[in-house]
């Protein structure tokens, strides 16, 4: 299914994605408010200049395909984003990984400080709400808005990323079962991916439905899948094509999936978690096929 999308056409619309991305994201952030110009200036470090943009791609690729206009998926797109580029700045704190590099520079607090990265993380998450509650793309029902905001609200909260990252700070020196390392991957990362999808979809006014029900397998899977790279590239990337610390996990004693079953297991559970993704669009038809094709660029990317 995946192979209908040519290799260079699936990175062009990749390309045009991100830069859409880029600049959405850069218009979201130019508001100026009195008395927070460092705070202002702090969250665009966070969030502009680098990062695959993934979840925009995701919010994009899955709208598109299900009849979105391109314009009303720039709301989600961004907010989704903003979300992401504060899970990164929180996750990088002292008080949870404590590294130094993301994205090529050094991490929020190491270019300001501590409390202001608190604070970065904060207004993302207030703005990326405020984006999509402001958003007045025509063609997207206010019923489909206040499910995009719920899909997002879900995805973020203790069933999601951040459920996951306490049970990440719990697991730090502790040998977790699969099952407890997948339920981890799957609310930490997978539940934002997961999100992702599903809001693009939704802008394409997707109702509940087993259309929906079939991006959320794909999304949740995919995400999984994202996930366990994620750790495979810690322990076989570098730290320059990374732009983050190689090795970070391992130095800090992080259950992943190759510590736990090392790189060859971890390597096939990511490639099946991206075979139940793919699978998960077959419903679709060639609607689907952009995202197949997405599906295999997550497994297979160097960074
Ligand atoms: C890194 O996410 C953190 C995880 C959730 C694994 P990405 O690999 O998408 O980071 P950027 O946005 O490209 O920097
Ligand atoms: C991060 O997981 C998940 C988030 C919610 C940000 P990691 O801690 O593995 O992400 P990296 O490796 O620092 O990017
Ligand atoms: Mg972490
Ligand atoms: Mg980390
Ligand atoms: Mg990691």
């Amino acid at each position: 299914m995946s192979k209908a999308i040519a290799p260079a056409e699936l990175a062009a619309s990749i390309r045009g994605y991100q830069l859409r991305s880029e600049q959405q994201l850069d218009r979201y952030l130019t508001l100026t408010e009195p008395g927070t110009a460092r705070l202002l200036e702090a969250m665009r470090y966070s969030v502009l200049g680098g990062g695959k943009r993934l979840r925009p791609i995701l919010v994009y690729c899955a709208g598109e395909a299900l009849g979105a206009p391109l314009a009303s998926l720039d709301a989600p797109a961004a907010a989704v984003e903003l979300i992401h580029a504060y899970s990164l700045v929180h996750d990088d704190l002292p008080a949870m990984d404590d590294d130094d590099l993301r994205r090529g520079r050094p991490t929020c607090h190491k270019a300001y400080d501590e409390g202001t990265a608190v604070l970065v993380g904060d207004a993302l998450q207030a703005l990326a709400f405020g984006v999509i509650a402001e958003d007045e793309s025509p063609g997207v029902s206010a019923a489909a808005r206040l499910h995009v905001l719920r899909v997002l609200a879900q995805g973020i909260g203790t069933a999601g990323m951040a459920g996951g990252q306490a049970i990440d700070l719990e697991a730090v020196g502790q040998p977790l079962t699969l099952a407890a390392l997948e339920e981890m991957h799957r609310r930490k990362t997978g539940a934002l991916i997961k999100a992702s999808v599903l809001m693009g979809a939704i802008t394409a006014n997707v109702g509940p439905g087993p259309e929906l029900d079939a991006l959320e397998r794909f999304g949740a899977e995919l995400g999984l899948a994202f996930q366990i790279q994620d750790d495979i590239l810690d322990v076989t990337g570098d730290t320059a094509t990374l732009g983050k610390q190689a090795g970070a996990d391992a130095a800090r004693d992080k259950p992943t999936y190759p510590s736990l079953l090392g790189l060859a297991k971890a390597q096939e559970l990511a490639a099946n978690a991206r075979d139940r993704a793919i699978e998960s669009l077959r419903s679709l038809g060639p609607r689907g096929e952009p995202l197949a094709a997405l599906a295999h660029f997550v497994v297979d990317r160097s960074h």
